[in-house]
């Protein structure tokens, strides 16, 4: 792992808070060049000060991704950091707590904006300069529920297939370019998601989550990431039980139903 890592530019989006955070402080331990994204750049930087002991040289580039048209501007500053993007983790996201029926499109189009729309732009902005360098390697977070829909979250279960849909047809266009892609799929993890998940208005539900509360810790995700990354892995699930129904939806369907029914949203 330590080879495949060493002296690495790596951008991560979702860096203020849970999963990209634990990313930022695990990947820190390693001589690399880390570019930290987000909107609360007072977060970042509380980051970057954390990891100041150890051996990565860190650069902050707050931005908000519901914002795609300072992108170009964004990405252009991202390369001028360090001169390339070796590994762009494209974790920024937002979650949903509301019924489908009580939803608004205007709030499913927010929820797609951030995690797909902005997630594809940004990678179609640094793809031109990864298949110039003939390297690069693009980690997306999609998540459990992109891979099977899940009570209250159908605008994100459906922003999360789509990146797989996306992603797969991109490593397929440029494999043999040296174009990698890594697609994530965690299931609960114990961050702040649910917190600012977007209720029916499209404002955070500021509820507590029971199953993300008693999840895996975001740092024993980190490291299972950064080990299936390493290995050029083009799909992983990081969890606990919660990972069962993705299994079952694939080998035992009728199962898989049965199991669902008897879920609850929280
Ligand atoms: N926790 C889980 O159980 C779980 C499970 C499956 C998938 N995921 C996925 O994991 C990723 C990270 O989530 P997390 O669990 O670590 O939750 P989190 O702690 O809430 O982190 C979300 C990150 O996304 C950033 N973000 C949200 N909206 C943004 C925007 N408009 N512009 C820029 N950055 C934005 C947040 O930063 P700012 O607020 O500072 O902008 C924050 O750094 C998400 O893609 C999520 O869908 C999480």
């Amino acid at each position: 792992m330590h080879q495949f890592y060493e002296h690495k530019v790596v951008w991560i989006t979702g860096a203020s808070s849970g999963i990209g955070a634990a990313l930022v402080l695990a990947l820190a331990q390693f001589k690399l060049k880390l570019i930290i994204s987000a909107r609360r750049e007072a977060e970042l930087n509380k980051l970057k000060e954390q990891c100041s002991s150890m051996p990565a040289e860190i650069v902050v580039l707050p931005f908000d991704l519901s914002n795609i048209d300072s992108f170009e501007s964004v990405v252009e500053q991202a390369i001028q950091k360090f001169g390339r993007i070796d590994l762009l983790f494209n974790n920024g996201g937002v979650s949903q707590r509301s019924l489908t029926k009580e939803t608004p499109l205007q709030v499913d189009r927010k929820i797609m904006e951030v995690n797909f729309f902005a997630n594809i732009q940004l990678s179609k902005l640094v793809l031109p300069f990864m298949l110039k360098q003939q390297y690069g390697h693009f980690i997306v977070t999609s998540s459990l529920s992109g891979k099977f829909g899940f009570y209250e979250r159908s605008a994100y279960a459906a922003s999360k297939h789509a990146l797989h849909g996306f992603y797969e047809s991109l490593f397929l266009e440029n494999r043999t370019q040296g174009i990698r892609v890594t697609m994530l799929c965690p299931g609960s993890i114990k961050t702040s998601i649910a917190l600012a998940a977007l209720n029916k208005d499209g404002l955070p539900a500021a509820a507590a989550d029971a199953r993300l509360d008693n999840g895996m810790d975001a740092s024993a995700c980190a490291q299972k990431i950064m080990s299936a990354v390493a290995k050029e892995k083009k799909e992983v699930l990081i969890g606990k039980s919660e990972l069962i129904p993705a299994y079952l939806k694939r080998f035992l369907p009728a199962l898989f139903w049965q199991l669902m029914y008897k879920l609850k949203p929280n």
